[in-house]
């Protein structure tokens, strides 16, 4: 049913498991500085500790043994290696972590997928403009070229950058992520940071092509993540257009340059023009254009990297106002289906079936690449449930839409990452909301892992799965 070589994995990210934020040399990230703000994060928590896996990740492989993974999906801590983001200095000590990690997952015969930034940009570059500077993408360049030769030799799997839709509309917009800043408006911060952390990808990606892949022959993609999205009234002509713009302005922003035009989707473009124009501002320069001087876009992802959590319907309308913004621009509003469950967190209805569609989609929208997908999970908030019965279903539910994806769709799914190994610092909600396979006890000063119900039933399901697969 899955292929013989199927990634069986679960991911986890730096500041969320980490701690030790400043131990050994690690300089600080704009996740240290945005949680040390009064007022960003749920309960004033921070990422100081986490689950310091920075001390405890022999416990962590130990939860990864116990679940029986193929793979595991880490990030790296750019200001760990490079404490102020260059390769001025570079601080042996995170090297040391990140090859002990590295070693004893190969050890464990677990293939490691390493995600060179997933959200935590050193805090010295953002005080030099971040992501809104061109300059970042060279500086991110560099640190990527530093990772693969340090650690390509291990690593077979890069995820250059995580969800930029995500740092981009939420960091530099909505000011609810790190670095905070809510700039809508004509200068449009959140498509600037998109532009530059769609170059900084193209140039790892080439870095790697050119001076790696001979050598190490390991596969370089980008984490995009998107929800699937319907039109709440399938015969409505405007509803169904809202839903290609709102899908333009989330998966094809980012996927659309990648593997389609190396450009953004005429949709997107359109869409942000007319509004500027309406609202009268200059609408090109609103939404970047790349330049024919750099290292070119298309064909700079060696696999689809997919991280799905939701499903929405989609309406026309819904943009704020007189307000330039990206939700104006896309004048599309998004409704839960009262059908769906709703589970944890608000934002999440839980609809299995929409990977399924989505995985669908992306086969025919982007020709039928070697799909992974990165992320996919389910939370939960309150009291704590070891016995989490909802969550070991929808990870059955889930599993077999993937495998009706493979099957009957034809669908080239290489592998499934559960998110997350441990219950970890959920950014802006701390450690309210958690989407471990293990819980993690915050209030006990060993950080105590405890397997879920849903972490033995993911543990079943791939041990079934992989027996499967020797027959
Ligand atoms: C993603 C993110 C993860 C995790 C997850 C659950 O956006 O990449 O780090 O927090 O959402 O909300």
């Amino acid at each position: 049913m899955f292929p013989r070589d199927f990634a069986w994995g679960a991911g986890t990210a730096a500041y969320q498991i980490e701690g030790g934020w400043q131990a050994d040399g690690k300089g600080p990230s704009i996740w240290d500085t945005f949680c040390h703000e009064k007022g960003r994060v749920f309960g004033e928590q921070n990422g100081d500790e986490a689950c310091n896996s920075y001390e405890l990740w022999e416990k962590d492989l130990e939860c990864i043994q116990q679940l029986g993974l193929t793979h595991y999906r880490l990030s790296l801590s750019w200001a760990r290696l490079l404490p102020d983001g260059t390769t001025r200095h570079v601080n042996q000590k995170g090297v040391q972590y990140y090859n002990k990690v590295l070693d004893g997952l190969l050890a464990c015969g677990v293939s490691p997928m390493v995600t060179l930034y997933h959200f935590d940009l050193p805090q010295a570059l953002q005080d030099q403009g971040g992501w809104k500077s061109a300059g970042t993408a060279t500086l991110f360049d560099s640190y990527a070229r530093f990772c693969f030769q340090t650690f390509g030799d291990r690593v077979k799997l890069w995820i250059t950058i995580n969800e930029p839709y995500v740092c981009a509309k939420l960091g530099h917009e909505d000011g609810i992520h790190a670095p905070g800043l809510k700039e809508p408006g004509a200068a449009a911060a959140a498509y600037l940071v998109g532009h530059n952390m769609l170059r900084a990808h193209a140039m790892a990606w080439h870095s790697y092509d050119s001076c790696y892949r001979t050598e190490q022959k390991g596969a370089v993609s980008l984490a995009i993540n998107s929800d699937w999205l319907e039109p709440l009234n399938a015969g409505r002509t405007e509803d169904i257009a809202a839903t290609e713009r709102q899908l333009a302005f989330t998966l094809g922003w980012f996927a659309w340059p990648v593997f389609v035009t190396g450009d953004y989707p005429e949709t997107m473009r359109s869409a942000i023009d007319a509004r500027s124009k309406k609202l009268g501002c200059s609408g090109s320069s609103r939404l970047p254009s790349f330049s024919k001087d750099e290292p070119a876009i298309l064909g700079t992802a060696d696999f689809f990297a997919l991280n799905y959590y939701t499903s929405r319907n989609v309406e026309a309308g819904g943009g704020c106002g007189e307000t330039l913004c990206m939700k104006s621009d896309r004048d599309a509003g998004e409704v839960l289906d009262p059908s769906w469950p709703v589970c944890g967190v608000s934002w999440l209805a839980v609809v299995p079936r929409g990977l399924r569609e989505l995985l669908k989609y992306i086969k025919d929208a982007f020709n039928n690449p070697a799909v992974y997908i990165t992320e996919n999970g389910f939370s939960q908030v309150g009291p704590l449930q070891i016995e989490d019965v909802q969550r070991s279903e929808f990870y059955q539910d889930t599993i077999l839409e993937v495998a009706k994806a493979i099957q009957e769709d034809g669908v080239n799914v290489r592998g499934y990452f559960a998110w997350s190994l441990l219950d970890n610092f959920e950014w802006a909600d701390g450690f309210s909301v958690r989407f471990g396979l293990f819980h993690v006890d915050f209030t006990d000063a060993r950080l105590s892992r405890t397997i879920y119900q849903s972490g033995r039933e993911y543990a079943k399901i791939i041990s079934r799965y992989k027996c499967g697969q020797s027959k």
